[in-house]
């Protein structure tokens, strides 16, 4: 058994969430769209195809903002093939994922998707193989009221109103050399500039993330950021972030250990940008949009990436997720609740079959995979302020990090509700653990509303088809409160959301 406490004092907040850190990713490739959330024919489909099944999923998931079309297929996309008469739309060569698109799906599908199942679109402009031009229209297709001939065009093609869509990315991960028509930071920078500039003339209200690397070990990494912001910082509102968490040596605790690392990225990309406002004398803060993130290794191959033939929604990339897999969703999540001062966006990537939370089958069932348990209910009480919490507790040495607390957690405060909710990851993997947290300034007389923890003594076991409940959250037994201390036994290798109201 090994021991651990938390601090809180309602009168020390880090920051207020911003509910769009409960963010996901909807991208043309492999079966995300075609076969996850738009499948005409599934006997779950309505009337514009979209799967019945997947929009229930979907909605208990609990995203907020959803991230559309791309990814990599942004940089060669034009979004006039999906837009108007599907019969006229042209099928085209995907050069990002050697696929064809047949555009049956586009902007305005996607919006309706959007609308039903009640998430904020965030869309991105191509920045590969175009660039301020068609970022100004489409903007205006999108935004503008009418009067003019794209936005008419859209009213034409059964849209009266504007569709209001706020974020913007300008293109995205424009640092890969994998990226079509990929470009240095000087390029880019220059580039964000300007279309940021013509695009914020369209719509002043629209907030915009230019791109950061696209991940912390890229060659580019930190002078990317800073010499793109020196272009473009009273431009953009955001620079975004992408991380995929990788396990290469099948070691549960090397891996674990790896959420310490998107702490120190967040913390790296926070000092860069205050770095450039120094420069400037300016007060302006940019925020952190995170809008690529999850666990992706196993389905790395050539083949996952790429099928032969330019097939249309092949499958790509379908990560199974196992038991850890989750455990570090989890933790991950903490992590962005606990820089929420300056983390005010993020996509866990994808959301159906391409490295998803939702797996289906073409024709048949959807189910949750493990890393859906998480972050539902991380985003279904993560609602109000993160508290500054003061952990203590042993640790351990991991190759990557010097020091990993077995403990992860983060406590939110919900005014609103009154509810107070602790989550908490224990990261021994052979140890229970005794975690005592104090709730000063918080009241006595709370009592627990909800006690789950996610754990199986399996770690590589993952949900199937076949077993869809193999791993899903249970109740957690044995809280107890006294005063303004709750206490608890947390099982080794599990993550753990206590719920306390009044
Ligand atoms: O999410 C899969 C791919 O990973 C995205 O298209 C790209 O942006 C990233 O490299």
């Amino acid at each position: 058994m090994i021991s651990a406490s938390l601090i809180v004092d309602r009168n020390f907040a880090i920051a207020d969430i911003d509910r769009r850190i409960f963010g996901t990713f909807v991208e043309h490739m492999g079966r995300c769209v075609y076969g996850g959330i738009f499948e005409p024919g599934h006997p779950t489909a309505d009337a514009h195809g979209f799967r019945g099944d997947v929009m229930e999923l979907v909605r208990e998931l609990g995203p907020t903002i959803v991230r559309y079309p791309g990814g990599n297929f942004l940089s060669g996309y034009n979004w006039e093939d999906g837009v108007g008469p599907v019969d006229e739309r042209p099928r085209r060569l995907d050069l990002a994922w050697f696929s064809t698109e047949t555009n049956r799906f586009g902007t305005n599908e996607f919006i309706d998707w959007c609308r039903a199942a009640g998430v904020e679109p965030m869309f991105g402009v191509n920045f590969g193989t175009r660039g301020i031009d068609e970022a100004r229209r489409f903007v205006e297709y999108c935004n503008h009221p009418g009067g003019t001939q794209l936005s008419d065009l859209r009213r034409a093609h059964g849209y009266e109103q504007p569709h209001d869509i706020k974020f913007w990315c300008l293109g995205n991960e424009m640092d890969g050399p994998w990226q079509i028509g990929g470009k240095t930071a000087q390029e880019y920078g220059r580039l964000a500039h300007e279309a940021a500039k013509v695009m914020h003339w369209v719509d002043p209200s629209i907030e915009l993330a230019a791109c950061g690397s696209s991940h912390r070990d890229m060659p580019t990494f930190a002078s990317w950021e800073y010499e793109v912001l020196d272009h473009c910082f009273d431009d953009v509102d955001f620079i975004s972030l992408h991380t995929y968490f990788t396990n290469p040596h099948d070691a549960t605790e090397e891996y674990l250990g790896n959420i310490e690392m998107l702490d120190t990225y967040i913390k790296d990309v926070v000092a860069i940008c205050d770095a450039v406002a120094a420069k400037r004398r300016s007060p302006k803060r940019i925020m952190l949009s995170l809008d690529e993130w999850n666990v992706w290794y196993k389905a790395r191959s050539h083949l996952d990436l790429r099928k032969p033939g330019w097939p249309q929604a092949p499958k790509l990339i379908e990560e199974v997720y196992n038991a850890e897999d989750a455990l570090l969703v989890g933790g991950a999540l903490m992590v962005l609740l606990n820089n929420a001062d300056r983390v005010k966006c993020a996509c866990i990537a994808q959301l159906v079959n391409v490295i998803g939370p939702i797996m289906t089958e073409t024709g048949g069932a959807a189910w949750r995979q493990t890393i859906f348990h998480p972050f539902a209910l991380t985003a279904r009480y993560g609602h109000g302020r993160v508290l500054r919490a003061i952990a203590d507790g042993p640790a351990y040495t991991a190759k990557t990090v010097p020091e990993v607390p077995y403990l992860t957690a983060t406590v939110v405060e919900d005014e609103a509700s009154g509810r107070v909710t602790i989550f908490a990851l224990n990261r021994h993997l052979t140890e229970p653990m005794e975690l005592t947290v104090d709730l000063f300034g918080l009241g006595d007389g709370r009592r627990v509303e909800e006690a789950l923890e996610l754990h199986h003594p399996n770690l590589k076991v993952a949900n199937t088809k076949e077993a869809p409940h193999t791993v899903s959250p249970k109740p957690l037994a044995g809280v107890a409160i006294a005063g303004e201390r709750v206490s608890v036994q947390l099982k080794p290798a599990s993550w753990n959301m206590i719920v306390t109201s009044r």
